[in-house]
């Protein structure tokens, strides 16, 4: 049976007027968000996922009490990743808790109909030294939640989160904008041996979609403003059985 889902990323509010100076405020992701409730309502899927960067300033309790306001208004299921923004780019234990009352564990999955969706905080991935070992055991939560949905017989595996394994080759050189070689190699590593569909992530603000091996790895374009030659997006996605199908979506 096939399904369809949407995924959304960096929806970031307050990002806009922190690269326009002279710009304040939320105005510019308060309209993006709104727009993709509406479309995605129109497009009727089966739920939402975020890959993070919810707001630009975790210390404002506004931004995300606004965010939420504007998911609550979806008429399906969502699902929401953390992003560095969310977090810093060395979060402290402090950060993850903020994060998870706000909106919900940080780390998780679930299955719907023949496919298993994985979704994990890739910014403790990318720097753990203020929470040591919480990159090991997500690393572990993902290697026992891919075996569990291949005991399941899940005819799709596919994991989202915030930073992109790698742009253009797996031995690319560390940088901020993908995760660093060592928790990658292991990743890679994981998804290769389980034949996972595809990773989804965000954090570029671009669409980016390269293989490795069997799998596609999706980076897709943001609710708040593009920093390359994509328009703020959505991407629509469509899970037949023996592959999916997807789309970006300009708003
Ligand atoms: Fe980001």
């Amino acid at each position: 049976m096939s399904f369809k889902f949407i995924q959304m990323s960096d929806p970031q509010l307050g990002f806009y007027a922190s690269r326009h100076p002279g710009v304040t405020g939320i105005d510019f992701e308060i309209n993006n968000l709104s727009k993709a409730v509406k479309l995605t309502n129109k497009i009727k899927p089966d739920f939402v996922i975020t890959t993070g960067d919810l707001t630009q300033d975790r210390l404002d309790s506004q931004q995300a009490r606004i965010v939420k306001e504007l998911y609550s208004q979806l008429n399906c299921k969502y699902y929401f990743a953390s992003g560095n923004a969310d977090l810093t780019n060395s979060p402290k234990f402090q950060d993850i808790e903020r994060f998870r009352k706000r909106f919900g564990p940080d780390y998780y999955s679930f299955e719907y109909l023949n496919s298993q969706f994985i979704i994990l905080n890739s910014t403790v991935l990318f720097d753990s030294k203020e929470v040591p070992g919480a990159d090991i055991e997500q690393i572990e939560f993902l290697k026992n939640s891919l075996l569990e949905g291949n005991a399941n017989n899940v005819q799709h595996q596919m994991i989202f989160m915030h930073h992109p394994l790698f742009g253009s080759q797996p031995n690319e050189e560390n940088s901020e904008k993908v995760l660093p070689k060592t928790n990658r190699k292991k990743l890679l590593k994981l998804i290769e041996s389980h034949n996972v569909t595809a990773v989804f992530t965000g954090h570029w603000h671009s669409n980016n979609i390269v293989k490795f091996k069997h799998t596609q790895l999706i980076t897709s374009g943001p609710i708040t403003f593009g920093l390359g030659k994509d328009p703020s997006g959505i991407r629509l996605i469509e899970v037949e059985k023996q592959q999916i199908n997807h789309e970006y979506i300009p708003l």
